[in-house]
C-alpha cells in the first residue's frame, strides 16, 4: 500500500493534516500499526537493545487470540496496514496463525525478520499466507562484517539462505511476497554499501531500505563525510532504494546525522504527523505513537486493558500531539526519520486542499 497515495486520495486525511498543526485534539484515523510479536531473539546485534531484554518472560507477550482481537478492533478504527517485528518474529510458534488472521481482515501485512529461521516449510507458509512484504535484515555484503555486527557467526549465511528459499518458492508459485532488504547503516559498514547494492541487485531483491543507526554510541555513527560520500552513490541505487535518507538533503543535515539527529523539520513537513495516523504496540500490548517513541514517550496505555475506541482521545496521546503541534517535540523526535515520506505526503495533500 502506498501510504502517500492513500493520503492524497483521501479528503478526510487531508483535512486531518490541515487541522493537526492547530489542534492536537483533531480526530484522527489509525492507518498503520507496527506490532512487536516477541522480545526474544536468536541473534545478538551490536546496535539492538531488544535481545538485552531477553529476560522478560514471554508469558507477558500477547497471545495470538489477543493479537487477532486487537487487529479486528483497529480495523474498525481504520487500520489498513500492519507490520510485524520483534525480537525475532519467526521464533513464535503461532506466527502463521497470527499472519493468517491479519490477512483475513483485509490488512496489508509486512514482516521484518533476520531470516535465519526461514526454512523451506516457512517459505511455503509465507507464500501461501499472502503476506505482502518480507524484509530481511542484511547489514553487509561480506559475511564476516555482517556476522560481527549481528553478534553470531554464520548469521549472514543463514539469512542469505532464507532469502533464496523465499525467492525460490515465489518463483515456483508464480507469485508471493515482495522480497526486501533492510540495512542498518553504521560506521562499521557504511563503506560496504556499494558492494551490498551490487549483490542485492544481482539477487533480484525488489526493495532496499537503509536505516540510519540509532545509538548513543558516537563511535558507531557514520561521520558527516561518510554520509556525504554515500550520497554520491544514491542515484545509481535509485531502482532498488525505496526511500532516500533525510541526511542527504543538505550538508547541514549530514552534520546533524553524525550527531544521531536524522529528522530536521523541513519546510515541506514541519511537524511529524505519525501520532495522528500510526500506532506502535509492544509485545505485551503497551501502545505508543511510534517505534522510536517506545519507552521514551508516555505510553497510551495497554491495548489489552483499554477500550480501543478511546485511543484517539487518550490523554498520553494528546500530550505527544500537543508537543509536536506546538513545534517543541520530544527530544527523541529529532533522532527519527521513519515517517518523513508520509509526513511530506500529508503536508502536500493538506496544502493542496488549502489552496482549493
Ligand atoms: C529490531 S529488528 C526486529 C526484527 C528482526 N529481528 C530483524 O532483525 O530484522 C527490526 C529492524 O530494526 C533494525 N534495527 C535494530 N537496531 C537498530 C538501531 N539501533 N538503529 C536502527 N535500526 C535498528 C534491524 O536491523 C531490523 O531491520
Ligand atoms: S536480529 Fe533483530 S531483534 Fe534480534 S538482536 Fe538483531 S536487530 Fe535485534
Amino acid at each position: 500500500m502506498d501510504l502517500g497515495r492513500l493520503i492524497e486520495e483521501n479528503p478526510g486525511l487531508c483535512r486531518l493534516a490541515r487541522r493537526a498543526r492547530q489542534d492536537p485534539d483533531a480526530p484522527f484515523t489509525i492507518l498503520t500499526a507496527k506490532i512487536k510479536l516477541t522480545w526474544r531473539c536468536n541473534l545478538r546485534c551490536r546496535v539492538c537493545a531488544l535481545w538485552r531484554l531477553g529476560g522478560r518472560p514471554e508469558s507477558q507477550a500477547m497471545s495470538a487470540a489477543d493479537i487477532g482481537a486487537l487487529l479486528a478492533g483497529l480495523v474498525r478504527l481504520g487500520l489498513r496496514k500492519v507490520h510485524f517485528s520483534g525480537g525475532e518474529p519467526l521464533l513464535r510458534e503461532d506466527f502463521d496463525e497470527i499472519v493468517r488472521r491479519a490477512v483475513s481482515l483485509g490488512l496489508q501485512v509486512n514482516l521484518t525478520t533476520n531470516g535465519t529461521l526461514l526454512d523451506k516449510d516457512r517459505a511455503r507458509t509465507l507464500v501461501d499466507s499472502r503476506i505482502h512484504t518480507v524484509a530481511f535484515s542484511l547489514d553487509a555484503a561480506q559475511a564476516k562484517k555482517h556476522d560481527a555486527l549481528r553478534g553470531v557467526e554464520g548469521a549472514w549465511g543463514m539469512t542469505w539462505k532464507g532469502i533464496v528459499r523465499l525467492q525460490t518458492r515465489n518463483q515456483a508459485k508464480g507469485r508471493g511476497p515482495v522480497v526486501a532488504v533492510n540495512t542498518v547503516v553504521c560506521r562499521k559498514n557504511i563503506e560496504d554499501m556499494g558492494a551490498l547494492f551490487s549483490l542485492l541487485k544481482e539477487r533480484g531483491i525488489e526493495s532496499w531500505r537503509l536505516l540510519p543507526v540509532r545509538t548513543a554510541d558516537k563511535k558507531l555513527r557514520p561521520t558527516s563525510d561518510q554520509w556525504a560520500r554515500l550520497k554520491d552513490q544514491w542515484s545509481d541505487w535509485r531502482p532498488l532504494l525505496t526511500r532516500g535518507l533525510t541526511v542527504w538533503r543538505s550538508p547541514r543535515q549530514a552534520r546533524l546525522a553524525a550527531k544521531g539527529r536524522y529528522a530536521v523539520p523541513s519546510p515541506v513537513a514541519p511537524t511529524c504527523l505519525a501520532p495522528w495516523f500510526n500506532l506502535f504496540i509492544d509485545a505485551d500490548g503497551a501502545a505508543y505513537p511510534c517505534c522510536t517513541g517506545r519507552q521514551t514517550m508516555p505510553a497510551y496505555g495497554n491495548v489489552l486493558s483499554m477500550n480501543l475506541d478511546d485511543l484517539p482521545s487518550f490523554l498520553g496521546g494528546r500530550e505527544i500531539r500537543a508537543s509536536l503541534a506546538s513545534g517543541h517535540p520530544f527530544e527523541v523526535c529529532r533522532t527519527c526519520d521513519e515517517f518523513h515520506l508520509e509526513n511530506e505526503a500529508l503536508e502536500r495533500a493538506a496544502r493542496k486542499t488549502e489552496e482549493k
